[in-house]
């Protein structure tokens, strides 16, 4: 019988190996012994599956890769040095010279910037949208090879309706990946919403203790790779012994989108976490539940009270009722809807900044999703690089302060968030 999430949490890819270590050892190792020369080339030609070098795979990782697998209800995933060469192979892993993306413009700073200034250098095209399924089918073109989107816009806020936005990317025939990272497998599964690749960074609450950088792809395995327009999957491999990705990989064939990964961009850019970094994410992992559970509850009490104070202009949390976010939130997420609201202080981007350096539980970070509460304003820091038109495309106001709230105890945020806007106010 197929375990809940909770279960899967601690239980997914444990097997013992043969230390019969309980706790998941980690493999502090580069290369691996081949049995004889046939084994060697075996490995190398793709006829036997095994372990090479940690470039390409490790066994730590690979409990990753199977655990956040079997969270997302996926076959396959990949894990990689960060949130950001995860999203990075995303793309080239699909798109070569030539081949465009669309994607919602709604996105984190640092990948906008990689789709705005970095894929177009590459001869990667990125159409920018309004976070609407009939935005993306308006914008896809005959050079259209993927849709690109985040579960909650990072810092915005807005939820993506991904069940209509898949149905459009079928109808296209375009592979449709999503950033889960503000939701996390505890609150939705982009794949059962009809999604083919899920991109994570492992960073934020996956791991939920800030101690590293890690990212993750997950390979829902739905997506038909054998259209002759995906060129990468189709055409003969010269890196690779000619392989086609879509037609000749036998059983693994319908998780060729992984494997290509494995064996093009992480062989041959090589962005491999490292087996520490995998393995603090497998203890994060462990209590993922948890902590989605506890900064969901706080977050709500939080935006329920930013909401009412009278120093607040406005306030975002997908969880409060009349939200613009709230209905396809509400339709798609499970128990909660995550950890992250953002509002706007009374007196403007001055006294945001003033709220910010006010504050005394929260830390002022670049980051989310640590388990203690976190505080920053992005437009002069993750988002500073937008203009201000790429600002109001993305939903970044000039006021906006975004709150990461963690697992403390809910009044303890709640004091010193009132303490820190009454010293804003002046
Ligand atoms: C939604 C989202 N995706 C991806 C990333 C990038 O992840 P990393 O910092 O692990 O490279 C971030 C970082 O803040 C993010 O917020």
């Amino acid at each position: 019988m197929a375990h809940r999430i909770e279960t899967k949490a601690l239980h997914a890819a444990t097997e013992a190996d043969e230390t019969k270590s309980r706790q998941l050892p980690v493999y502090r190792n580069t290369a691996y012994l081949f049995d004889d020369a046939e084994h060697a080339a075996n490995l190398f030609a793709l006829k036997e599956l095994g372990n090479i070098y940690t470039r390409l795979m490790n066994p730590t990782h690979d409990r990753l890769e199977r655990r956040v697998a079997a969270l997302e209800g996926a076959p396959a995933a990949l894990a990689l040095a960060s949130g950001t060469s995860a999203i990075f192979y995303t793309v080239i892993n699909v798109c070569g010279k030539g081949d465009e993306v669309v994607a919602s413009s709604n996105l984190y700073g640092g990948t906008f910037t990689m789709f705005d200034a970095i894929l177009p250098e590459l001869g990667v095209n990125v159409v920018f949208v309004d976070p609407t399924p009939e935005a993306f089918d308006a914008a896809t073109t005959d050079k259209t090879r993927l849709f690109y989107t985040e579960s909650i816009g990072n810092p915005s806020l807005d939820v993506m309706n991904v069940r209509a936005l898949a149905e459009v990317a079928k109808k296209r025939r375009v592979p449709l990946a999503v950033d889960s990272t503000f939701t996390t497998p505890y609150h939705f599964r982009p794949i059962e919403h009809g999604a083919d690749i899920v991109v994570h960074s492992l960073t934020k609450w996956m791991g939920g203790h800030g101690a590293g950088v890690g990212g993750i792809v997950v390979d829902g395995g739905t997506f038909d790779w054998t259209d002759e327009k995906f060129r990468l999957y189709n055409e003969p491999d010269k890196s690779y012994h000619g392989l086609r990705y879509a037609r000749d990989l036998g059983d693994l064939n319908p998780v060729a989108f992984a494997l290509r990964m494995r064996l093009v961009p992480l062989r041959n850019l090589g962005a491999a976490i490292s087996p520490d970094n995998a393995w603090q994410f497998l203890q994060g992992i462990e209590t993922l539940h948890l902590r989605m559970q506890r900064h969901s509850e706080n977050a709500l009490r939080v935006a329920e009270f930013l909401q009412s104070h009278d120093a607040v202009e406005w306030t975002r949390y997908p969880g409060l009722p009349g939200d613009p976010a709230h209905e396809n939130a509400k339709s798609q997420f499970e128990n909660g809807f995550g950890g992250m609201v953002v509002f706007g202080v009374k007196g403007g981007k001055a006294a945001g900044e003033k709220f910010v350096e006010a504050t005394k539980l929260f830390s002022h970070v670049a980051n989310v999703g640590d388990a203690k509460s976190l505080v920053i304003h992005p437009a002069s820091t993750t988002h500073s690089q937008l203009s201000e038109e790429q600002l109001r495309a993305g939903g970044v106001a000039p006021d906006m302060v975004r709150l990461s709230i963690g697992i403390e105890h809910v009044d303890d945020i709640l004091e010193d968030v009132d303490q820190a806007l009454k010293a804003a106010r002046g």
